[in-house]
């Protein structure tokens, strides 16, 4: 059988914090991988350490130990400059707090990292259109962000950090705002662009119905990921 390739790999990762009484771990000794085409979803109290553990796994925090491998690259020996180049070609996010520019509309929101990547306007606009009809938001193109619902706004997000067709996707709570129609319509776009394009796509949830698309499913207690 051929080797499945890994997107990200970690190895014993600790993560710990410092508060008024001391140390507190809340990462410990974590393994965890993800290769491409497959969906992991990761549940787990509030306060567990899951996004602590995204943050890492997409180079926007570092770890207290640990390794931490990204499309066969040790992270450990990359400069903040290589990092971040790492993460805008290789890497998507959907933040629990969505962070759209409200005084834009939802195709300019949707095109901007192609825009950061110096893709003509008229073309990023195109690729943009492409990716809102997915989510079914096609007769919103134009509006403000600031006139759309809460789960629209979502969507949009949605929309902005798949553009670029990353190899892996980290989701903070994707559905957290959305209505079991507007999730069902995220659940099937993750799927999608996992059979289509390849993506991965690790996803941070309290919502049990998402279980439902996952290959690999894991419960963060005590510090450790447990599989279930
Ligand atoms: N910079 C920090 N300094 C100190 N403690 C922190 C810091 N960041 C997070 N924590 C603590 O680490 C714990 C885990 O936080 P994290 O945000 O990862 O939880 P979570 O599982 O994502 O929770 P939720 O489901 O509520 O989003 C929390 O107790 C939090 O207070
Ligand atoms: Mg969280």
């Amino acid at each position: 059988m051929l080797d499945k390739k890994y997107i990200i790999k970690a190895d014993n990762i600790c993560k710990n914090f410092h508060d008024q009484n001391g140390p507190i771990n809340i990462l410990q000794n974590i393994d965890f991988y993800i290769n491409a085409s497959e969906i992991v979803v990761i549940m787990g109290a509030s306060g567990s350490g899951k996004s602590t553990l995204l943050h890492i796994l997409g180079l926007l925090d570092t770890a207290s130990s640990g390794q931490l491998i990204i499309n066969d690259l040790d992270t450990s020996i990359l400069s903040e400059n290589q990092k971040c180049n790492l993460r805008n070609k290789n890497l998507g996010f959907i933040y629990q707090s969505h962070n759209l520019l409200s005084e834009l509309s939802v195709v300019d929101n949707v095109a901007m990292p192609l825009i950061v990547r110096r893709y003509r306007y008229d073309h990023a606009r195109v690729e943009a259109n492409l990716i809102i009809n997915l989510i079914g938001l096609n007769s919103k193109q134009n509006s403000m962000i600031y006139n759309l619902s809460g789960g629209e706004r979502q969507r949009v997000a949605i929309a902005r950090s798949i553009i670029t067709k990353p190899d892996c996707i980290l989701a903070d709570e994707p559905t957290g705002n959305l209505d079991k129609k507007n999730a069902y319509k995220v659940f099937d776009l993750f799927v999608k662009l996992k059979n289509e394009l390849n993506s991965s796509f690790i996803i941070v949830t309290h919502d049990f119905e998402l279980m439902s698309i996952a290959d690999r499913k894991f419960i963060m207690k005590n510090g450790g990921l447990l599989r279930i």
